[in-house]
């Protein structure tokens, strides 16, 4: 007899339905499964043997053929568990009914027959619904991502005796109730902790309020790696698209933290130098998003930038530029969104005290010139702005008051980005954020004034710039602008602009 049930698979951050058909004949005991690679056909077939007998039902003795359709479509596997054995049981008469179009099933199963939750069923849910599938049998760990998703009814089974139980009758099983979008409240790191350090505070601001890549430069114990935390802090909640979206790429990377549906704070990833490019960009040969993707909507921390491998931060150009990150296969080519903001830290020299007074240098100036070099020109030309963090004694700091909080600091970037969000509607193809201003519409956006061009002018004269180094700072005068809410970028936006040019 045949059954057929409904699964899906996660292809980039989408996913696309799978038809589970399974067909028990009179035969020599067999068990094939076409449709999946050689590996996850030998392994699924053993958990889901293991997994039905342990859970107390006969495993037919018969010839079972399954077919994962479209053939077309790679699938990696354990998903498909929970569809494989629910279709294995439906065809060989333990269910009433043989075919169920209207439920989507997930999940991995483990040997006495209890489920494993599975990666991307966000996605999947969302891909389910589209296609009119009102019902979603999965593991309980899976079940609050599911119900982000509104029209599905979500029925959650914690064993395949739980699941078996639900398709005999999904209207008396239990409905997960629906996620709804509560946003973390407050702020887990406040602006208030770091005390002193304007220049550093004011460029973390100007970053967050204009979405520029920043760079801070600083001795060990200066407080760069507490700046960078404090910076998702100041940029508004996340949308509930922008929730969706990252919650997403959680999902499909298998990180979303078990029973919470929704990613409701800005991301903060600071992955470790001594990352592959793989990990950070994304790939594999099931494509996984990378840390740049898991950044999405929020921010990226290379702390010790120097000490990554150079073609490890060259692939991040491309995504830099664009956005998103694109990672070919032989057979797909996926694409993963990564616009992120990216802050990187370094210290001055290898040894990390070259212009302190808490302690003398030990580098040569070839060591010194050498570590500063490690970052390219084309890498530092995406960082808008470059701060130098001095180091400061704790007996100085100490002494010295809070410093402004996050909430008010915030609230003068919200305003600075409804600016440029304005902005951006009066005039089509302006994007929304400065930093994605380029060429002729960042002059026009900006429009300075005669005594701003001026102060820019002679300053790119005496520095040698490129005209991409006079528009990195141009731009930042606009958020300068912004941030005092004034509409032609003036002399003092400029001069405070200046400040942040690091070697222009
Ligand atoms: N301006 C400041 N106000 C308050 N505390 C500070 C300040 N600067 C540094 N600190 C204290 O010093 C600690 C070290 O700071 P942090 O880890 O941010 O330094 P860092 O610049 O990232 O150093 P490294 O180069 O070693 O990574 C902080 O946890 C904090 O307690
Ligand atoms: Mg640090």
């Amino acid at each position: 007899m045949l059954a057929s049930l409904l699964s899906a698979v996660v292809v980039g951050v989408d996913a696309s339905l799978v038809h589970v058909e399974v067909d028990v004949s009179f035969g020599i005991p067999n068990f094939t499964v076409v449709g999946l690679p050689d590996a996850a056909v030998r392994e699924s077939r053993d958990r889901v043997r293991s997994a039905i007998r342990n859970s107390g039902f006969d495993f037919p003795q018969h010839r079972v053929t399954v077919n994962l359709a479209p053939a077309d479509v790679r699938k990696d596997g354990s998903a498909f568990d929970l569809a494989l054995a629910l279709g294995l049981l439906a065809a060989s008469g333990a269910l009433s009914r043989r075919t169920f179009p209207d439920a989507l099933v997930v999940g991995e199963l483990s040997l006495d027959g209890s489920l494993h939750p599975a990666r991307g069923v966000l996605p999947m849910a969302v891909t389910a619904a589209r296609q009119g599938i009102t019902h979603v049998v999965l593991p309980p760990a899976n079940a609050a991502e599911a119900a982000l998703v509104p029209g599905l009814r979500v029925l959650p089974a914690a064993t395949l005796t739980a699941a078996v139980g639900i398709l005999r009758d999904p209207a008396a099983a239990p409905v997960h109730p629906r996620t709804t979008r509560r946003m973390a409240a407050g702020v887990d790191l406040d602006l208030r902790d770091v005390r002193g350090q304007v220049l550093a505070r004011r460029a973390v601001e100007i970053a967050a309020a204009g979405g520029h890549h920043l760079l801070l430069c600083g001795p060990p114990g200066a407080g760069k790696t507490m700046l960078a935390r404090r910076l998702p802090g100041l940029l508004p909640p996340l949308t509930d698209e922008e929730a969706i979206e990252t919650t997403a790429i959680h999902s499909v990377a298998g990180l979303l933290p078990g029973g919470s549906g929704l990613v409701t704070r800005r991301p903060f990833r600071a992955p470790h130098h001594t990352i592959s490019d793989v990990a950070l960009v994304g790939g594999g040969a099931w494509p996984r998003p990378g840390e740049i993707s898991l950044a999405h909507h929020g921010v990226l921390f290379l702390d010790e930038a120097p000490e990554f491998d150079r073609a490890v931060l060259e692939v991040l150009r491309q995504p830099l530029e664009e956005g998103r990150v694109r990672i070919a296969r032989a057979s797909r080519t996926v694409d993963f969104p990564a616009r992120f903001l990216l802050v990187a830290a370094m210290n001055p020299c290898p040894c990390g005290f070259l212009g302190s007074r808490l302690k003398p240098c030990r580098c040569t100036p070839t060591q010194v010139q050498r570590y500063q070099h490690r970052l390219s020109g084309p890498f530092r030309d995406r960082l808008d702005l470059v701060v130098d963090v001095p180091p400061v004694e704790p007996s100085t700091f100490l002494g010295l008051p809070e410093g402004e909080p996050t909430e008010s600091v915030a609230a003068r970037v919200t305003c600075a980005r409804a600016r440029q969000a304005a902005r951006a509607a009066t005039a089509p193809g302006l994007p929304p954020l400065n930093a994605l201003l380029e060429g002729k519409r960042l002059r026009e956006a900006a429009g300075p004034t005669t005594a701003a061009l001026r102060v820019l002018t002679r300053a790119s004269q005496r520095l040698a710039w490129s005209a991409r180094a006079f528009d990195r700072v141009l731009k930042v005068a606009r958020t300068v602008a912004d941030l005092a809410g004034v509409p032609v970028v003036d002399e003092e936006h400029a001069t405070e602009a200046l400040t942040f040019r690091g070697e222009g």
